[in-house]
């Protein structure tokens, strides 16, 4: 059975990478449900035309903008700020902006941009408004992530592909590194009413790696006529956001609503409190 058009309402749901692909649908599919959403974008042209659209097919006009380019920690910070100054306490956060870029690009900080985006970020602004998200508890993260973290290891003498880049190890590390910040942050959050869960959609019809060439770009336009609606790739984040079906479920992944087993790796403590205190020394964060 469908949620109810009001079942998120009143709670406030910020969905990162909400103006394409499964964010979108996520964004979509939160508002049909009645819920503030907050578009997390980074061009706000865009993420007009998108709030428009959202409104227009769900009739649900609570629906307001982050602007934040997630590949600048300076951004990201601004963005957060602006929004916590309209909204102390936060239900719902979705982590699902990302990209793959074929070739190593630098950040506005001058880190390699894969890593930003797909890992830092999620870190970063979770940080930032996890003060709301206490607030707001009983509440919900849900990290978007990619089933190839088992391919993947931190590379600590290399994070930022300066030595020697490839595309699809740093797409790979990035995901473990969502999966290790997951199961670290949920181990952190013990008892404060603050859900944190991690999933993949599987092969997805979305914007990603639109206009990369390189094995990947070929692998993605090859595999495209198999891969699921942004709708279907957004259902598992979008009930793992709003289902009373896993209230208070916490540290756990899931694929295709369905817990999952992720790779011993990624459930490796020391490597996760390494990458943890990293990650918050890139970000200046006091942790
Ligand atoms: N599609 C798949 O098959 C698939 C499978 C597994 C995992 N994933 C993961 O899903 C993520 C991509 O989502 P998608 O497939 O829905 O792709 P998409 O259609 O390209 O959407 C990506 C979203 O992220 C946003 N974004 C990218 N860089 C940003 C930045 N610097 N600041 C703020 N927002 C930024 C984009 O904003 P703009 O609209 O401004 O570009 C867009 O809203 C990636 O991490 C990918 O690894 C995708």
């Amino acid at each position: 059975m469908p949620p109810s058009p009001d079942a998120m309402k009143g709670k406030v749901c910020l969905v990162t990478g909400a103006t394409s692909g499964i964010g979108k649908a996520t964004a979509m599919a939160l508002a049909a449900q009645g819920a503030t959403v907050v578009l997390g974008c980074r061009n706000r042209e865009k993420g007009e035309a998108v709030k428009q659209e959202i409104t227009r097919a769900t009739g649900n006009s609570l629906l307001d903008l982050m602007v934040a380019d997630l590949a600048s920690i300076e951004s990201t910070k601004k963005g957060a700020a602006d929004f916590l100054a309209r909204y102390p306490k936060l239900h719902v956060l979705v982590n699902q902006a990302g990209l793959y870029l074929n070739e190593r690009v630098v950040t506005p900080e001058g880190l390699e941009t894969i890593f930003v985006v797909n890992h830092l970020s999620y870190f970063l602004l979770t940080h930032l408004v996890l003060d709301a998200l206490k607030a707001g508890a009983p509440s919900r993260i849900v990290n978007g992530s990619g089933g190839i973290e088992a391919a993947a290891k931190i590379d600590f003498d290399d994070l930022q592909g300066e030595k020697k880049f490839g595309p699809f190890k740093a797409l790979a590390q990035s995901k473990l590194g969502n999966f290790l910040f997951t199961y670290e942050l949920a181990r952190r959050l013990e008892g404060t009413g603050v859900a944190i869960n991690i999933m993949q959609p599987g092969g997805v019809k979305t914007e990603l790696g639109k206009g990369q060439g390189g094995a990947f770009g070929f692998l993605m336009r090859m595999m495209r006529p198999l891969f699921s609606t942004p709708e279907q790739g957004a259902d598992t984040l979008v009930w793992l956001a709003s289902s009373p079906e896993v209230e208070g479920v916490t540290g756990k992944y899931f694929v295709k609503r369905k817990e999952a087993k992720s790779s011993a790796r990624s459930h490796d403590k020391e490597l996760a409190a390494r990458l943890w205190k990293v990650s918050a020394d890139l970000c200046g964060l006091k942790l």
